[in-house]
C-alpha cells in the first residue's frame, strides 16, 4: 500500500542554524521557510536526489512540536512520510487492521498542499508516520 518515502522530518531548535548546516555544510538545496499555522510549524525542505528532509520548527503557542523540543532540546527525528495513492482507502485499511489514526481521521492539507494523516507511533515501531496522498 505505501509507496515512496516522501520525506523524513527533523525538529530543530534554530531554523536558521539548521538551514546553514544543510545548505552550507552539507551542500544541499534548501527551500525558503513556509509557515503552516494549521499544523503549528514552520517548515523548510531540503531537496535530496531521492527524497526530502523536512526541517520543523514550532509556530504559535500550542505547536505540537514544542513539547518534542522540550523533551529533545537539540532537536531530533520527528516522523517519516510515506506516499499513498488514496489516503481515505489507506485510512480505512489501517483502521480495519487496528492501527490508530491521529485526530478524527479527516485528512489535513500538508506542507505540499496535499492531504495528509498521521498514525500513532505505538502502532508503528515507535515512529510517528505521516501518510501523504500523491
Ligand atoms: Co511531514
Amino acid at each position: 500500500m505505501i509507496g515512496r518515502l516522501n520525506h523524513v522530518a527533523i525538529v530543530v531548535p534554530d531554523l536558521g542554524a539548521a538551514v546553514t548546516r544543510y545548505r552550507d555544510v552539507l551542500g544541499a538545496a534548501v527551500s525558503a521557510p513556509a509557515a503552516l499555522p494549521e499544523h503549528g510549524v514552520t517548515t523548510v525542505f531540503v531537496d535530496l536526489p531521492n527524497t526530502r528532509i523536512e526541517l520543523l520548527h514550532p509556530l504559535g503557542s500550542d505547536s505540537p512540536v514544542a513539547k518534542f523540543l522540550d523533551r529533545n532540546p537539540d532537536g531530533g527525528m520527528h516522523h517519516v512520510c510515506y506516499e499513498v495513492q488514496d489516503i481515505l482507502a489507506a485510512r480505512d485499511r489501517l483502521r480495519a487492521a487496528g492501527a490508530r489514526v491521529l485526530g478524527d481521521g479527516t485528512p489535513k492539507t500538508g506542507a505540499h498542499g496535499k492531504p495528509v494523516l498521521f498514525l500513532h507511533p505505538k502502532d508503528f515501531c515507535g515512529t510517528l508516520v505521516e501518510l501523504e496522498q500523491v
